[in-house]
């Protein structure tokens, strides 16, 4: 069996810092490009991002959702609705909300309830992917993007994060989905891989304490999951 590359725990740090949203954004922009056009997501729709951190995808909603659209930019961690109200300033359909996505509550029920990277991190991701499912319009979107760590290899080793709580919980999107009462209408997994120099081997380097070197490196799958409720 081989040996298993360990990954620093990204869990928010003491003093909020959000400086990869580029790298993080990059590397895993197709999944989302792929899911927000089989949406159709279009100008005034409202949407909440859970667990928005430094609001890279918030701010990317709101370009589409446009000035009379809205977009919830909600996470538990006040440093991140600072700065997301910084990194949003010139976007007046951003809200940024401090709120537990196990408790969210918005002003209004939304077209589209997203999170990537969130669920891998709460205790219980069934009761948020709930929240969010009584966010949404009756027959309206929500969208889950989150990693299969373990699936990820360095040099054809396994990555881990033992801090946290649920690293590979993307391999059990569609079932959550479902348990929360959704209707799953379709889910796929996607990962960057490369050897070298270049987004993911900087992807690598910035978030986590490993240096690939010259090893082959297969990012966790990222699984996306489109439902409805
Ligand atoms: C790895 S970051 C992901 C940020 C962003 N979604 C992205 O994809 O770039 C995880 C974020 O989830 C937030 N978070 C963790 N647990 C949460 C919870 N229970 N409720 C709301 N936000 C939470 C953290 O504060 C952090 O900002």
């Amino acid at each position: 069996m081989p040996q298993q590359t360990r990954i620093q725990d990204m869990t928010e740090p003491e003093s909020y810092q959000e400086p990869h949203l580029d790298l993080r954004n990059d590397v895993y922009r197709r999944p989302l490009a792929t899911a927000l056009e089989r949406l159709g997501i279009k100008e005034g729709w409202s949407c909440v991002d859970v667990g928005a951190g430094g609001g890279d995808v918030s701010i990317a909603l709101a370009k589409l959702v446009g000035p009379l659209g809205r977009v919830y930019a909600v996470d538990h961690n006040p440093l991140a609705r600072d700065a997301v109200a910084k990194a949003a300033s010139s976007y007046s359909q951003v809200i940024a909300i401090t709120q537990s996505g196990e408790d969210l509550a918005l002003p209004q029920t939304v077209d589209l309830a997203f999170c990537r990277f969130l669920l891998m991190y709460v205790s219980d991701p069934l009761r948020v992917l709930k929240r969010m499912a009584q966010s949404v319009h009756p027959s309206k979107w929500v969208v889950a993007q989150e990693p299969i760590t373990s699936a990820g290899r360095i040099g054809g080793k396994p990555f881990t994060m033992p801090n946290v709580p649920h690293p590979d919980v993307g391999a059990f999107l569609p079932e959550l989905a479902t348990k929360a009462g959704l209707e799953l209408i379709d889910a796929w997994a996607e990962a960057q891989a490369g050897i070298g120099q270049g987004p993911v081997f900087d992807y690598l380097a910035s978030l986590t304490d490993v240096d690939p070197g010259n090893d082959p490196i297969v990012l966790p799958p990222l699984v996306t999951i489109i439902a409805r409720r």
